[in-house]
């Protein structure tokens, strides 16, 4: 059987930063809160002329490069984002691959928010563990700046732009494969986080600009709750249901969204501080970019080599969520 290995990582963020002062001067905030509050010191604001599936293509060409391969390799590309080139069509993998110069292959977007990168994952293991496919390419991607209402303090402060990218591939070493993947959903929840216009319930119109409906919205105390709870309880059923400890893991990598959500977690569960990775300061929550570009820090601050286990754990809109054992396969 073949199973699916995680063979590279890759990421990109555009080079503006809007820094907490930045936004001190944009709407009635201060840095103190927003530390205190989140963690997050700046974030990277995409150029007016830069989307989703630009920044995806830079993450893309880094992960193809590490994993030896050439776009011309690839037999699927997945993108997961909130943030596409457009509003449902095309693609914004569509868009990547013809960026990527490849056609004729599968390429589509998953929609599961901040989860959404797990969603990928999931999806293209399971392509290639059933012999369809060998070699996809998975991309989160947000230009969440171009969706965030910069007169609105409770959402602004906390959103950034950037790209991560994987290499995943069929192997026959059992020693390489994903272990295992969780995801999961509760639409009860769905008015937590959500863009309300320009969807078939809300078209577009002026009253959906007028009532900024366009934005993206968040019951920010409230998702904050379910979001501990649901991690803790999805690392917790992950650890147990594989049969390892938590020194079996070399690195935790949270989706990062607030620094105090990632505490919460990691002293519920027992991760020690060498084990967590942290880029929420650097980058703000990046929706579904989060996770592979802080795989991607980790790798290359040297703290990911061939063989580690990490174990990915996001929470986001919908709400989704998913968590996922993943022993690095690169070099
Ligand atoms: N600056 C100053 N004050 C602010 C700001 C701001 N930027 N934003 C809100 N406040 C005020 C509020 O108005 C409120 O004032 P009040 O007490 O007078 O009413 C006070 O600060 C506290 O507000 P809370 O919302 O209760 O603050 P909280 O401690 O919950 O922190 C935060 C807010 C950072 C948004 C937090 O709730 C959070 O991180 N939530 C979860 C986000 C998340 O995980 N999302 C999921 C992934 S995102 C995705 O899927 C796209």
């Amino acid at each position: 059987m073949a199973y699916a290995s995680f063979r590279s990582i890759g990421a990109y963020v555009p080079e503006k930063i809007l820094t907490n002062q930045d936004l001190e001067k944009i709407v009635d905030t201060s840095d103190e809160w927003i530390t205190k509050r989140s963690g997050i010191k700046n974030r990277h604001i995409s150029a007016d002329d830069q989307t989703a599936s630009d920044l995806g293509k830079e993450a893309a060409l880094i992960a193809l490069k590490r994993a030896g391969m050439t776009a011309e390799d690839l037999d699927m590309i997945i993108v997961a984002s909130i943030s596409g080139d457009y509003l449902f069509m095309p693609s914004t993998a569509c868009v990547l691959a013809d960026k990527l110069g490849v056609k004729n292959i599968p390429a589509f977007d998953v929609l599961a928010a901040c989860t959404g990168f797990i969603y990928a994952l999931s999806t293209a293991k399971a392509y290639i563990e059933s012999g369809m496919m060998k070699n996809i390419l998975i991309v989160g991607a947000e230009a969440l700046s171009k969706f965030v209402d910069y007169s609105d303090r409770t959402t602004c402060v906390l959103f950034g732009d950037g790209a991560g990218a994987a290499i995943i591939t069929a192997t026959d070493n059992a020693d390489e494969r994903i272990r295992d993947i969780h995801i999961s959903a509760d639409g009860t929840y769905q008015d937590f986080l959500i863009t309300p216009g320009g969807g078939s319930k809300h078209p577009c119109s002026a009253y959906v600009t007028d009532e900024r409906l366009h934005f993206m919205k968040m019951k920010g105390n409230e998702t904050f709750k379910v979001a501990v709870r649901t991690l803790t309880n999805d690392v917790e059923e992950m650890v147990k249901n594989n049969n390892i400890t938590l020194d079996d893991i070399k690195l935790f990598i949270p989706h990062q969204a607030n620094y105090r959500i990632i505490k919460a977690v990691g002293d519920a569960i027992g991760i020690r501080d060498d084990q967590l990775v942290l880029t929420v300061d650097k980058f703000g929550n990046t929706s579904a970019a989060s996770i592979p570009m802080a795989i991607n820090d980790a790798y290359e601050a040297g703290r990911l080599k061939t063989g580690d286990l990490m174990l990915l754990d996001a929470f986001g809109g919908g709400l989704t969520w998913g968590s996922a054992l993943v022993p690095y396969a690169g070099k």
